[in-house]
């Protein structure tokens, strides 16, 4: 309706015809009507501020007064300027701050200062065949716009949850009339048990800290004029461990038992949710006594290396800050699955098959022994056994020479000669078994067997 009510001030001749329809929607007519877009305007001190009025009439005018007064409250009101047609009266104390372009009724205040806050009125006179009269009255703010606020946290240095309690002050340095709010992922805080606020809601508790108190915090501060938030601040809260869990790179995994094949060597990972990071460790229990065999999050278990087919470990996490720890327990099953899988090959294959090719393999590694035997001397053997280096040797025997046992399952290499008194093996010989035998039968047959099988068959053997 503002803008309806609104109408070229000296023309008049539609003027009585919408007065009737005023009349007729509204119910009253005086003929003049002056509206504002609106009743509160806030300015920034120091700035010019324009208060718009519009009005409008319905009847022939001859004068047009338009009169501004200032009012503050407890205080008497103010003529600030007034007019008739196009001629401007201003107070001569405020005639520099005060500007009005007859017959626009708005007024321009420049520059705005603290002390014009306060409510301006605004009156209408239409002079005619009688007077017609109406008036406005804006309320005016003056505020400085915020300044940036910037967060501070208290203990800088980070709080252990459940334990400590954390502080967030709102520092802003300029602005009136601040409203605080305190925002957390971007979503306004409200009291709760563990938050609370100071009166003006600059400092917010949080008392005391916990893992879900960490976030974005940021201060939200606004005032009628602007508003800024600060930059985002992430407290440190120190928490755990929580939701300690051991898993592995292969291997079976059912409950706290992880399966393993033998042969595989198998890579676990210790993980749990703290901050600061936890240091872990690995315990290995065997019988009654436990030992700690590695520091840090990840362990490779080799089954060669267990001597137990069936081993307990533990992993420990503990953050040294909060001062927790937590541990859980599993249990490492070495299998000879791999055992099975050959089985399972073998029978894959049609048993004529398997039998044919195993009796060729024999009769051939047989006959390839024997004129190997034939045609080497014994001095072969010596030098074999000689120029092995000890440790390559008994790593062929307890490894059988290669990575994957399976693949020389049951193959043996038998060599025998007749005559060892020449033979100086005694000094680098590494296998006791071996040397029992040759310390009873000095001056008989020597034998040397490598044996080619994997590591639980050799148990037996020995
Ligand atoms: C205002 O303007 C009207 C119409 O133009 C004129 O009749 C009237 O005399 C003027 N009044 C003054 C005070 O100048
Ligand atoms: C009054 O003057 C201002 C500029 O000073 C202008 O923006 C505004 O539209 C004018 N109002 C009317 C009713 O003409
Ligand atoms: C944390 O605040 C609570 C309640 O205000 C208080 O009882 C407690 O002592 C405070 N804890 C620390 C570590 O300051
Ligand atoms: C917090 O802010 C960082 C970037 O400043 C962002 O990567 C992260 O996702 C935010 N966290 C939340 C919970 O909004
Ligand atoms: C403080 O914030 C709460 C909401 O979080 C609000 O209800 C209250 O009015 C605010 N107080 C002040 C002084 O701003
Ligand atoms: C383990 O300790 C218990 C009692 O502490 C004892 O009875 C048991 O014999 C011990 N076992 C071994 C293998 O040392
Ligand atoms: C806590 O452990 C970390 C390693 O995770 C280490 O860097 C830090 O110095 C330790 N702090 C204390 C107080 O022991």
């Amino acid at each position: 309706m503002g803008q309806d009510a609104f109408m070229e001030p000296f023309s008049s001749t539609v003027g009585v015809f919408q007065c009737k329809i005023y009349l007729l929607l509204l119910g009253t007519c005086s003929g003049l009507t002056v509206t504002v877009p609106s009743h509160t305007v806030h300015g920034i001190r120091g700035q010019a501020l324009y208060l718009p009025v519009h009005y409008g009439f319905h009847t022939l005018a001859s004068d047009i007064q338009i009169i501004w007064l200032f009012e503050r409250p407890h205080s008497m009101p103010k003529y600030l300027l007034g007019s008739v047609n196009k001629s401007v009266v201003p107070d001569l104390e405020y005639q520099h701050k005060f500007t009005m372009m007859p017959p626009n009724a708005s007024l321009l205040i420049n520059p705005l200062q603290f002390t014009d806050e306060g409510s301006y009125i605004v009156k209408v006179n239409i002079q005619g065949k009688g007077t017609l009269s109406a008036s406005q009255k804006i309320q005016v703010t003056v505020d400085d716009p915020v300044t940036k606020p910037v967060v501070q946290i208290h203990p800088s240095s980070g709080a252990v949850e459940y334990v400590e309690n954390m502080t967030l002050t709102c520092l802003v340095e300029g602005g009136t009339r601040l409203v605080y709010q305190w925002l957390k992922n971007g979503r306004p805080l409200y009291t709760s048990s563990t938050y609370s606020f100071s009166l003006q809601n600059n400092t917010l508790h949080i008392t005391p800290v916990t893992k879900g108190d960490i976030g974005n915090y940021s201060c939200l501060v606004k005032n009628p004029v602007s508003e800024l938030e600060s930059d985002i601040i992430m407290p440190t809260i120190y928490y755990g461990p929580y939701g300690l869990r051991v898993d592995s790179d292969k291997g079976l995994k059912v409950g706290e038992v992880f399966t393993i094949d033998l042969g595989e060597a198998i890579l676990f990972d210790c993980s749990a949710d703290s901050y600061p990071p936890n240091t872990y460790s690995w315990i290995r229990r065997a019988d009654n006594t436990t030992y700690i065999i590695k520091h840090g999050p990840r362990l490779e278990v080799a089954s060669e290396k267990v001597t137990q087919k069936t081993t307990n470990y533990v992993c420990c996490a503990y953050n040294n800050v909060t001062g927790r720890q937590d541990e859980t327990h599993f249990t490492v099953i070495i299998t000879s699955v791999g055992l099975e899988k050959l089985a399972q090959k073998g029978k894959s294959l049609s048993p004529l098959a398997s039998i044919t090719g195993i009796s060729v393999f024999l009769i051939v590694s047989m006959s390839l022994l024997l004129l190997w035997k034939k045609y080497q001397p014994y001095k072969v053997i010596k030098q074999k056994l000689e120029g092995r280096p000890e440790t390559e040797y008994r790593k062929a025997h307890t490894f059988s020479g290669h990575e994957d046992a399976l693949d020389d399952f049951g193959i043996y290499e038998f060599v025998a000669f007749p005559d060892a008194s020449g033979v100086p093996r005694m000094s680098n010989s590494p296998i006791p078994a071996s040397d029992g035998i040759s310390g009873h039968n000095l001056h008989s047959t020597i034998y040397e067997v490598i044996q080619h099988i994997p590591a639980e068959q050799q148990d037996h053997a020995e």
